[in-house]
């Protein structure tokens, strides 16, 4: 009885975390998570353990790893459109399908999107410097980062509506969070939410377009295999697992496309936009990148030896990734007991890695709050938490970390190269505003910012 009574005393204060988590999950994060290594909390049915230590993250995401999967909650929201993609399988549909694709996204084939990245930033830059006036920064950016990795996926620019599909998309992703809450709470999944049917008639509606696509290009492969473009759909339908030879079926391309889609398109987007808005408000910093970039880039299509030699910019986007990191939360659940720091996982238990807490740790960072991107150059003889594998991870790390890391710098520097050689931008809000996460961080106002083309 009195467990019961003790139980009813916590209502309140549950339902004020679930009504929080709802709003924006990174606001609900408990205050230890910026300075302690471990953190426990319940909330509704579920034990949740937050992780916020490198060596407590390399123990859970690293050599526990097979004991974690991505949670019923994760297939639950983005399930109905991803299926079973790279992002979403587990076990061994998960690992061969990694393999598969890991020479997908090797470093030395990333140079073969450029021409498609060049391109469509091209089309934004001089859009942008014709319209000049006021942009929401945050939506240009997706707009110009889904056209990028449609065409990178399908090179197929009047092919597909890029527009509509990342609309799409949005809709999709949107009422996803619905789901995530009902996973926490428990509810059955049939039950309705806001924006479900239209979210879900939106995945339908993408995934029909995605295999069409794919039934084009088949048909293009038996008649004029030599016309057939080197994209990603190209390197998915010859992907095959290295021990078993296997290749995907139309509807695991589809997943993964989907996957692609998704995984690709908002992050890459939103680490651009955050960057725009810094940078704004460094016009020291601003002037220096954009010095770099003018001795750099000496023709109007860069290549990956001139990408690699923006240090300054390189590290201006990486600072930006720690103060406001796109995915900012990583989350999992515990298939099979274990113990972190003497606090035992029990099977169902949540286990959170706050990557945006993590990156303005207390115990981790000098002054956490201030946009500084010379902590990121080389310095000898320190223990950095930048060097820190497991101390800054904007792409995740152990296993599910990040396959497409490399693809997604590459097209943020040519994108923030291309821009500012052409453009400066300035922030018309007086302060960056928060971020709302909704699977990725985003800002909770549009980042509305001047355009002015340079001299
Ligand atoms: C700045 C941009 C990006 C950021 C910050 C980012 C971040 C992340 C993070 C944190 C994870 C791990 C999630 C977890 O452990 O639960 C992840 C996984 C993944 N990302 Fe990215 N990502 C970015 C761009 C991309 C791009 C451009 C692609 C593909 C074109 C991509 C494809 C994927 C896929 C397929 C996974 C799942 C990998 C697996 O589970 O094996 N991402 N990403």
């Amino acid at each position: 009885m009195s467990a019961l009574l003790s139980r009813i005393a916590t209502l309140p204060a549950q339902f004020q975390a679930v009504h929080a988590t709802l709003r924006n999950p990174v606001d609900a994060l408990p205050e230890a998570v910026f300075h302690d290594r471990l953190v426990e909390r319940h909330l509704a049915r579920q034990h949740i353990v937050y992780v916020c230590a490198p060596d407590l993250i390399r123990e859970a995401l690293v050599t526990q790893s097979s004991k974690l999967d991505k949670g019923e909650g994760l297939r639950r929201a983005i399930g109905p459109g991803l299926g079973e993609g790279l992002l979403t399988a587990e076990g061994a549909h998960w690992r061969w399908q990694r393999q598969a694709l890991a020479p997908v996204f090797r470093a030395s084939g990333i140079g073969a999107f450029l021409p498609a990245m060049t391109r469509a930033t091209a089309h934004c830059v001089a859009s942008l410097a014709a319209e000049g006036g006021i942009v929401a920064i945050d939506d240009v950016m997706m707009r110009l980062t889904g056209r990028i990795i449609i065409e990178t996926m399908l090179s197929a620019p009047d092919a597909v509506d890029a527009d509509a599909m990342a609309r799409g998309l949005g809709v999709f992703l949107h009422q996803t969070r619905w789901s995530l809450l009902g996973d926490l709470l428990g509810t059955p999944e049939w039950l309705p939410h806001p924006g479900k049917a239209r979210g879900r008639a939106a995945a339908q509606a993408l995934r029909a377009e995605a295999l069409t696509q794919i039934g084009m290009r088949r048909k293009l492969l038996d008649s004029h295999p030599a016309d057939a473009p080197d994209d990603l759909l190209a390197r998915l339908l010859s992907a095959r697992d290295p021990e078993t030879g296997r290749q995907m079926h139309d509807s695991e391309i589809v997943d993964n496309l989907l996957t692609f889609l998704t995984a690709g398109h908002e992050t890459t987007a939103l680490a651009l936009a955050w960057t725009f808005d810094r940078l704004g408000r460094h016009p020291e910093i601003l002037r220096a990148v954009q010095q770099e970039i003018d001795s750099t880039l000496t023709d109007d299509a860069p290549g990956m030896e001139q990408l690699d030699k923006l240090e300054l910019t390189r590290n201006v986007l990486r600072e930006s990734m720690r103060l406001t990191p796109p995915a900012p939360i990583i989350i999992r659940e515990v298939k099979e007991a274990f113990t972190l720091d003497s606090v035992t996982l029990e099977k169902g238990t949540r286990l959170v890695v706050p990557i945006y807490a993590l990156h303005r740790h207390r115990a981790l960072w000098d002054a956490p709050e201030v946009f500084d991107p010379a902590r990121f150059l080389p310095q000898e003889g320190k223990d950095r938490p930048q060097d820190d594998r497991y101390a800054y991870m904007p792409f995740g790390a152990g296993p599910r970390v990040c396959i497409g890391a490399r693809f997604a710098e590459t097209e943020a520097l040519l994108v923030l190269a291309m821009t500012l050689k052409e453009l400066t931008l300035t922030p018309e809000l007086r302060v960056t505003p928060p971020g709302k996460m909704e699977i990725t961080l985003r800002p909770a106002k549009p980042l509305l910012m001047s355009v002015k083309t340079r001299q």
